[in-house]
């Protein structure tokens, strides 16, 4: 018997930073949108823990109990006081540390999938906690569709979406540290007064009404200055994409994957071909938004 669970990618419409905290965490404004990329996470009986990955980026995958969903996995039963013994399989295709939340989806995928395989009938809130506990976006995977995100990004409210979103993601050639990119927002701020991270009424209002032209507007990402500062090379692909026509071009949460959101999916196979063609960026995929958060399939 196994269970397998679907979940989506993210990309972050506004991401507001704040100060650095005591405990080494960031207040943040975050608006999560889920987008249809999609890791599945795999949970089948085992003599004991194992991870395994397949697709493109694998190899790039931590196997050990340092992997979000091995660490779900030993969560959710450390609670319970059962052992952990399973094999989880992660069929990948979310960039890796691309800024995109595929630790994350494989955190939630797993939790959600021991849960049902072990039968121990977690609570939503229950769920949630773990997340919370595992990483600031976990939660988030967890819930999908789109949400605001404070505290360090994991206190969620769900938002209303009132259309389809049409995206396009560029994969960089290298990944990024989450850390190491709010490191660099820190250096780049020293000296500085930051002001409180508060969600833009104007985005959520675009959000609201499905509005394209609104939302590219009003997307905002405070680490898009550390990302291009660690990471160059990312100015000329947003520069792609931009002249591609696309509406709004952004770093995706820590990145390195930049994110184009175009007004329909026409345009978007469109922005896609451009940048394959660019040659400043490894792969291109397109994905639209909102889709749900993780699911048993
Ligand atoms: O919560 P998560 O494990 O995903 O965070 C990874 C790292 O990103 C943290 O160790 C911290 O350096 C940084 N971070 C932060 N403020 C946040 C979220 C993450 O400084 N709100």
């Amino acid at each position: 018997m196994s269970v397998t669970v679907r979940v989506p990618a993210k990309v972050n419409v506004q991401l507001a930073v704040g100060a650095a905290r005591p405990d080494g965490f960031h207040d943040l404004a975050n608006v999560f949108l889920a987008v249809g990329l999609y890791d599945e996470v795999t949970v089948t009986p085992a003599d004991e823990l194992r991870v395994t990955c397949a697709g493109p980026d694998a190899a790039q995958v931590p196997l050990d109990r340092t992997n979000l969903a091995a660490r779900a996995a030993l969560a959710l039963a450390a609670r319970r006081g059962i052992e952990p013994n399973v094999h989880l399989h992660i069929d990948k295709d979310i960039p890796v540390a691309g800024g995109m939340a595929g630790g994350s989806a494989d955190g939630a995928g797993a939790l959600l999938a021991c849960d049902r395989l072990w039968g121990t009938g977690a609570s939503r809130a229950e769920l949630l906690a773990i997340c919370a506990e595992l990483g600031s976006d976990v939660p988030f995977s967890l819930v999908g569709g789109a949400a605001l995100g404070v505290g360090r990004g994991e206190l969620l409210t769900g938002l209303d979406v009132g259309g389809t979103f049409h995206w396009v993601f560029a994969m960089a050639e290298r990944g990024l540290s989450t850390p190491a990119v709010f490191r660099e927002f820190d250096r780049l701020a020293e000296g500085r007064r930051i002001p409180e991270p508060v969600a833009s009424q104007d985005l959520l209002d675009a959000l609201a009404k499905g509005d394209a032209d609104a939302l590219a507007a009003a997307v905002t990402n405070d680490l898009q200055p550390p990302a291009l500062s660690l990471f160059p090379e990312l100015a000329a692909t947003l520069a792609a994409g931009r002249a591609a026509g696309a509406l709004a071009c952004l770093v995706s949460g820590s990145g390195p994957t930049t994110a184009f959101l175009t007004r329909d999916a026409a345009t978007a196979e469109k922005v896609a071909g451009a940048l394959s063609a660019s040659g400043t960026c490894r792969t291109v995929r397109t994905a639209a938004g909102p889709v749900a958060g993780a699911t048993v399939l």
